[in-house]
């Protein structure tokens, strides 16, 4: 029964904020060295950590090893990994075969600048996967999606980009613009503001990104009108996993391929998430509709740097004439290819997509959990993906996510690091990616935990 049918309780939110404060002193507890380290660490490093996202109160989770779902920090307490390195590490971790294909490779020389001959088997992947031909590698989903936008606007020569507010694709000048833009400042929803994620863009790189809501196909063709002849192209999450995971509607994405096409412009997905995690063929299979460029990353390279930048041939059609120049000292890494290959060829198999709805169905234990309990939540997955929205809705856009209170989702993630599950943080939802060497046991540790957690905050 979705929320919408059911009568839900309210969530005292006394009681969360004093349960919040209990799990903040019963997780330091745990974290003495976690605690002293990061007091070293900031000597050196910034907040203690190598990127701003990796610090998340009430401290960073600092860890020590990994081994198939199981990951251990500093202080040598175990989890169950459902963050997975923001969904890399769907494999799981030290997979056998790709410590295997590392060590075999790194014998060989890790580094030439030129191509080695696995690359060309990785990219055959890709083309079969997704059904685009042309393939670049690249070190990160910045690298990919930074190439997707240079390559829209030399392909047409015009200055815009189309991209869905509320949506992350890096940390490159041109799409650091209305990543999570406060209500304060978003603006109107028919004429979001173009609002810079970050000080220090190069001037004028707000003002070249157009925003439009997510699973709003008038929107865009509003846009596209608004800006006629300027926009270059759309990038866009075929499924927004940067808050919760929002799905597409039936039909979205089909639409918003026409109208790029009808106004001249590229269509490009960034599947820096989605890819290896939501199907076999990322959401080009599970939504059926290719785009004319596609970045991917993350899980591509099995916990080694990858980025790749793939397309047909009048998406790549300029880097294949070499009119635009795609470069890197380190694209298509011996030791990275390596390990894509296996990964892709080995690991991240047809097979391993049946294992991961396994789990899936699982995990949709907590939609039970939500009934019992007459929870203000939803839940959506697909495949190794899968979110709860504290909202009595589902998330359809990002704007939904303002009415969320964060100490809901902070409470949860708080609850269940304490006993055993260890999820990537996030202030208005709850998202997990799993991996394909999780038992049901570990699986069902997360629904036990949230069954916990359920009769806590409703008590
Ligand atoms: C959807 C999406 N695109 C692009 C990126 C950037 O990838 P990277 O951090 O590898 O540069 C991210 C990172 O989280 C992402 O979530």
């Amino acid at each position: 029964m979705s929320t919408a049918e059911r009568a839900t309780v309210d969530i005292d939110m006394d009681r969360v904020e004093r349960l919040i404060a209990e799990e903040t002193e019963a997780l330091n507890a745990k974290h003495v060295r976690s605690l002293s380290y990061r007091e070293e660490a900031k000597a050196h490093l910034p907040g203690g950590v190598s990127s701003s996202w990796q610090s998340w109160p009430p401290h960073p989770i600092y860890v020590d090893r990994g081994k198939g779902p199981h990951v251990w920090d500093i202080d040598q307490n175990e989890y169950v990994d459902f963050h997975n390195g923001y969904g890399v590490m769907v494999m799981g971790h030290a997979h056998p075969k790709i410590v295997e294909a590392v060590q075999r490779r790194v014998e060989l020389g890790t580094h030439f600048a030129q191509p080695t001959e696995d690359a060309l088997i990785v990219a055959e992947n890709l083309a079969e996967r997704t059904g685009l031909p042309y393939w670049r590698f690249g070190n990160s989903g910045t690298e990919a999606t930074l190439d997707a936008v240079r390559i829209m606007r030399a392909t047409t020569g015009r200055p815009l980009i189309l991209k869905i507010e509320g949506t992350y694709h890096g940390h490159h000048d041109a799409l650091m613009v209305s990543v999570f833009p406060s209500k304060e400042t978003a603006g109107p929803r028919e004429h979001p503001n173009s609002v810079p994620q970050t000080a220090g863009l190069i001037p004028g790189a707000a003002e070249s990104v157009v925003n439009v809501p997510f699973n709003d196909a008038d929107a865009a063709e509003r846009a596209f009108a608004e800006h006629d002849g300027q926009i270059a192209g759309m990038i866009i999450e075929p499924i927004m996993t940067n808050c919760g995971v929002v799905l597409p509607d039936p039909g979205y994405l089909d639409r918003l391929k026409e109208i790029c096409h009808a106004n001249g412009a590229l269509f490009a997905y960034d599947e820096v998430k989605t890819g290896f995690t939501v199907g076999w063929g990322g959401a080009v299979e599970a939504f059926g509709v290719q785009p004319d460029l596609v970045a991917f990353a993350k899980a591509l390279g099995a916990g080694l740097p990858c980025g790749a930048i793939g397309g047909s041939a009048e998406g790549m059609r300029m880097v294949l004439d070499g009119g635009l120049e795609q470069v890197g000292t380190f694209n298509g890494n011996p030791l990275t290819m390596a390990a894509a290959k296996v990964n892709l060829t080995e690991v991240l198999t047809k097979d391993a997509y049946v294992r991961l709805d396994e789990i899936n169905e699982i995990l949709h234990g907590c939609e039970d959990v939500m009934e019992r309990y007459d929870l203000p939540a939803s839940m959506k997955t697909l495949s190794a993906k899968g979110s709860i929205d504290w909202r009595r809705e589902p998330i359809h856009e990002y704007r939904d996510l303002w009415e969320i209170d964060d100490r809901i989702p902070q409470l949860a993630w708080l609850w269940q690091l304490n006993r055993g599950v260890f999820k990537s943080p996030g202030s208005k939802w709850e998202s997990w990616t799993t991996s394909i060497v999780m038992s049901d046991e570990d699986a069902q540790r997360y629904v036990e935990n949230f069954e916990t957690f359920a009769q806590a905050i409703t008590e």
